[in-house]
């Protein structure tokens, strides 16, 4: 594929709009991700931090308390973090004290980057992510509300979504400043129901302005095991040759990278300038590499590091857990060849 390691004319959301060198350069940690509630409004059928059923994504008894996230965060601060990425475990924004975790992690200067299913987006909490320098990353699987509502297990979802997607834009969320490109992505799974239309949703991200955040499954929680929902890595990669083409074609935008994400974004979240904190306090490399190397309870997140960092490295910004899944299933594509 060559020169992987470029991110090329890629638009970035704030905070995740580092170059390839800040990574490599870095002596500690860019980028941390967390989680800071396992309560969820959803049930989604694909959700990787979810068990078998709903009564899983009940408050754990083993989270870990706030003063331990906030110690946890000045730790992350102190290793030069520069990015926190508040990706669940359930659904961030039904954290009642969301708004103090904002001004808590934008205290340090850095900037928090929350995934949300955007049904709890109110005009209050815009002006929290506003004041708190915040990006935001809404979940769109499908532009049909049927399809998108039965995917959720929801009836009221997708109003409810395009409610908060709305506000964020009538925010100017998805406004380019002298600072930043955009701070509003969309992340959207590409699987076998949705595949036809991803282009549609990737052409309504680059007309809006908005980072698209688009892969496969993660192979963990619900979506661990193969089913044939799932779309084959040279699926993805034929989708992902197309939407280059569209890229270069309508948007001038170029880059050579198709994993992870479409679009030529990078993964800049596990690997040697990244570590994932979950809300019981185990540290691991990202939530499809779950393995922990320890807890916030027993050891320092700098020992955490020190030992991720023994594990090894993602230095071509693409997919460790997702390309071990495919060899294991027979699915691997020789990416030099392809
Ligand atoms: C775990 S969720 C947490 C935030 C929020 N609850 C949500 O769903 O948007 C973070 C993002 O991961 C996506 N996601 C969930 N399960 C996934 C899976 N099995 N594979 C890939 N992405 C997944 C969600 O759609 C969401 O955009
Ligand atoms: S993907 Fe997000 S919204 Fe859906 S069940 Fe999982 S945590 Fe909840």
């Amino acid at each position: 594929m060559g020169n992987t390691n470029s991110f090329g004319n890629v638009p970035l959301l704030k905070g995740w709009d580092f170059k390839p060198s800040d990574y490599h350069n870095s002596l500690g940690l860019l980028t941390a991700q967390i989680e800071n509630t396992n309560l969820c409004n959803l049930d989604c059928e694909y959700c990787f931090r979810g068990g078998s059923s709903s009564d899983e994504k009940k408050r754990f008894d083993k989270e870990i308390s706030r003063s331990q996230l906030f110690h946890s965060i000045e730790e992350l601060a102190e290793l030069g973090v520069k990015t926190i990425n508040i990706i669940g475990a359930g659904e961030p924004l039904l954290d009642p004290a969301m708004g103090d975790l904002l001004k808590y992690i934008s205290s340090f200067n850095i900037t928090p980057v929350i995934a949300t299913n955007g049904s709890r987006i109110t005009t209050e909490l815009i002006e929290t992510f506003d004041r708190t320098g915040s990006s935001i990353i809404i979940k769109m699987n499908s532009l049909n509300n049927d399809l998108q509502n039965r995917l959720v297990r929801r009836n009221w979802f997708a109003d409810r979504r395009d409610y908060g997607l709305r506000l964020l834009i009538e925010s100017r969320f998805n406004k380019p400043s002298t600072d930043y490109q955009t701070r509003l992505g969309i992340n959207s799974i590409v699987f076998q129901e949705n595949k036809n239309e991803i282009y549609d949703i990737f052409r309504y991200c680059r007309n809006n302005n908005i980072m698209p955040l688009m892969s496969t499954f993660i192979p963990a929680g619900r979506t661990k095991d193969k089913t044939d929902k799932e779309v084959s890595m040279e699926e993805f990669l034929k989708i992902g040759r197309e939407i280059q083409k569209i890229d270069r074609e309508i948007y001038g935008i170029n880059y050579n990278r198709l994993l992870p994400y479409l679009g030529g974004v990078p993964c800049t979240q596990c690997g040697k300038s990244s570590l994932y904190l979950t809300i019981s306090g185990d540290i691991s490399d990202c939530p499809g590499q779950l393995h922990t190397v320890g807890n916030i309870r027993d050891i320092s997140i700098s020992e955490g590091l020190r030992r991720l960092r023994e594990r090894g490295s993602n230095p071509e910004f693409s997919c460790p857990a997702r390309l071990n899944y495919w060899k294991q299933i027979g699915q691997l594509v020789d990416l030099d060849k392809y």
